[in-house]
């Protein structure tokens, strides 16, 4: 038995040293120490020998198992030792080399665009407020005079969340909670935000964009004002000769309704492609704030008044730069940010 313990050290070591890798490393452990390993075997057979020479025996197994132990341990940090020379020369790396510089980033189309307007707005005294993105159905269409099963909710798909969450089709709930927040202040504010509308995603238009929207909340306020702002928008924007067109419209929030065009600023009326060869690029849906949201604001419609207007972001962007897919807007291509 002495004998067969000296012959498996001996071959346990040469063996040891043949293995190469973690993988035949882990195969000798097995092999000799595992469940049905060699040693493990040998430790077991102790039993079939006369009683008298078990410890002799036992003493002889756990020196040879704890020497083998020891030979196994220094190879393993031997082969790790080897893998790590091995890695660094094949990644080898010049440190002197000069790194490779990281740009600054900069702001997005959308938040450029967006922050042009609120100068723009500022100017006229505008501050900015910013409502949540995900709303009430109350407040994206109750309190804007559009009650459950009123027809006008058609103009709008909403992405709902359960039967009150949804997530705003447009910035007008904003104007409730400006409304009442600032109560009984005047009030001039443009709410910038995102919205969604469950739509089918094409070149032409996405189920996400951003919208300014415009609050004016006052005692004399008049639709000279909000024609006078949105001129004043657009001629500070994009040129002092920029002309307008209002047209009557229809919004469950605003009474009256109009709908503001800009004349082509590629054509200039004439006709052209960009403005399909109307002469006129739409800016905005406004109006004279409705009495029934101003009450819902807090605000008495017998002594306040106000007009409000909603305008998209992106479109204007599309059409300034000659862009001809929306949802690069959301697809965060540097090939397409970096232009801008
Ligand atoms: N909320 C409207 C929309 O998303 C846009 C709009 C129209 C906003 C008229 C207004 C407004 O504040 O007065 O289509």
């Amino acid at each position: 038995m002495l004998e067969r313990l000296n012959v498996l050290e001996k071959e346990a070591l040469k063996t040891l040293k043949t293995t190469s890798d973690s993988d035949a490393l882990a195969e000798w452990q097995k092999r000799y120490f595992g469940k049905k390993g060699a040693l493990t075997t040998l430790l077991r057979s102790v039993g079939d020998l006369p009683a008298e020479d078990r410890p002799a025996f036992g003493k002889a197994a756990n020196q040879v198992k704890q020497r083998l132990e020891t030979a196994y341990e220094a190879h393993a940090r031997d082969l790790r030792q080897a893998e790590v020379e091995r890695s660094l020369e094949r990644d080898r790396l010049d440190v002197t080399l000069p790194g490779r510089p990281i740009g600054p980033g900069h702001l997005h189309i959308t938040t450029q665009t967006l922050r042009e307007y609120f100068a723009i707005f500022a100017e006229m005294g505008f501050q900015v407020y910013e409502a949540p993105d995900v709303e009430t159905d109350v407040m994206n269409f109750g309190m804007l005079n559009m009650p459950p099963h009123h027809p006008a909710r058609d103009m709008w798909d909403t992405f709902y969340i359960d039967d009150d969450v949804i997530l705003r089709t447009h910035t007008s709930p904003g104007q409730i909670r400006v409304m009442r927040e600032r109560y009984p202040e005047p009030i001039r504010v443009v709410l910038p935000g995102k919205c969604y509308r469950y739509e089918q995603i094409t070149a032409r238009s996405e189920h996400q964009f951003y919208q300014l929207e415009g609050l004016a909340v006052g005692h004399a306020i008049t639709m000279t004002y909000l024609i006078g702002t949105l001129t004043e928008f657009a001629r500070r924007l994009y040129g002092p000769d920029r002309r307008l067109r209002i047209r009557s419209s229809y919004f469950p929030f605003t009474e009256p309704s109009i709908e503001a065009d800009m004349d082509c600023i590629l054509c200039a009326g004439a006709g052209c492609r960009m403005c399909k060869y109307s002469g006129w690029l739409e800016i905005a849906g406004a109006g004279m704030v409705h009495p029934v949201v101003l009450r819902n604001g807090g605000y008495d419609p017998e002594e306040w008044g106000g007009f409000a207007f909603g305008m998209g972001v992106e479109r204007p962007a599309i059409v300034k730069y000659g862009i001809d897919d929306i949802r690069l807007f959301y697809s965060n291509d540097l090939r397409f940010l970096r232009q801008f």
